[in-house]
């Protein structure tokens, strides 16, 4: 495994670059194995990642902080990044036009869920579009950042952040209702080093699978994982709401709700209750 502690000509602030913590025994071919920047504590994985990606850097490149000073996630809200998480940023290079971008959030939700299932040993569950479940409480969050050229995408990175053995008081007393952590949940402490290479095999080989074989077999998994389809579903857009029952999600992707009228909205983004 080689490991980077120089960036090319990009600056990251007062913040080094630290060497890892330990060996990741990492099992994939190319993601997070041919460059891997380590960080004990940075502004925002997701940052880094971009800064690389513009310098060139290749497929596969991974980003990995023990915590973060200015995680962020979805819809401009704050991701709480203390000790004890999982905070990773890997670069991909899709060479498709930039409305296919959220079929990539999805992959990184299914391949994240399946890593917890098999490390932590419970199952966990996806709430659109992909927040990780266990017991109902939101334990990882993945926010998939595109930049594009000309038509087709230059790179995407997906940051995910899991709160692996964190202690749930750290976190904003307004989250506690929503939030958790796999160790909460399970009463066991769970190896963050191989939750970050399970996750990272099980992207490697969906990401693979979905170029060979376009999204279908991702929207499969998908389907079969989620905590939302099947069930009553309310999302809030401009000032209106939309209730009504999650039947399914489409290619695009987005969520296809069918309200009391009988009338189905597609919801491609945003939060849905
Ligand atoms: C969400 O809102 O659910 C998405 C949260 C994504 C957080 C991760 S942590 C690693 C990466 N760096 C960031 O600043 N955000 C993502």
């Amino acid at each position: 495994m080689a490991v980077s502690n120089v960036i090319p000509s990009v600056s990251f602030g007062p913040k080094e670059v630290d060497q890892p913590r330990s060996q990741f025994q990492l099992q994939t071919r190319s993601f997070g194995k041919t460059d891997l920047h380590y960080y004990r504590e940075v502004g925002s994985t997701n940052d880094v990642a971009r800064a690389l990606a513009l310098a060139g850097c290749p497929e596969g490149t991974l980003v990995v902080a023990e915590s973060q000073t200015a995680g962020r996630g979805r819809l401009g809200r704050k991701w709480q990044s203390p000790k004890g998480g999982l905070y990773f940023s890997l670069v991909l290079r899709p060479t498709f036009s930039p409305s296919l971008a959220p079929r990539i959030t999805l992959l990184a939700g299914v391949a994240v869920c399946r890593a917890i299932s098999s490390v932590a040993r419970v199952d966990g569950a996806i709430k659109w579009p992909n927040d990780i479940l266990i017991h109902g409480k939101k334990v990882a969050g993945i926010l998939t950042e595109t930049e594009a050229k000309e038509g087709s995408l230059r790179h995407a990175i997906v940051g995910v952040g899991i709160n692996v053995n964190t202690d749930t008081s750290s976190l904003p007393p307004e989250l506690l209702e929503t939030a958790g952590s796999i160790s909460g949940e399970t009463q066991e402490t769970v190896s963050i080093e191989g939750l970050l290479a399970a996750s990272l095999m099980e992207m490697e080989e969906l990401w693979g699978q979905f170029l060979c074989h376009g999204f279908g077999p991702i929207r499969e998994a998908w389907r079969s994982l989620s905590a939302t389809l099947g069930r009553p579903a309310c999302f809030r857009i401009t000032g209106r709401e939309i209730a009504g029952l999650a039947l399914d999600i489409d290619q695009a992707p987005a969520l296809l709700i069918r309200d009391q009228h009988g009338v189905i909205h597609k919801i491609c983004s945003g939060e849905v209750t």
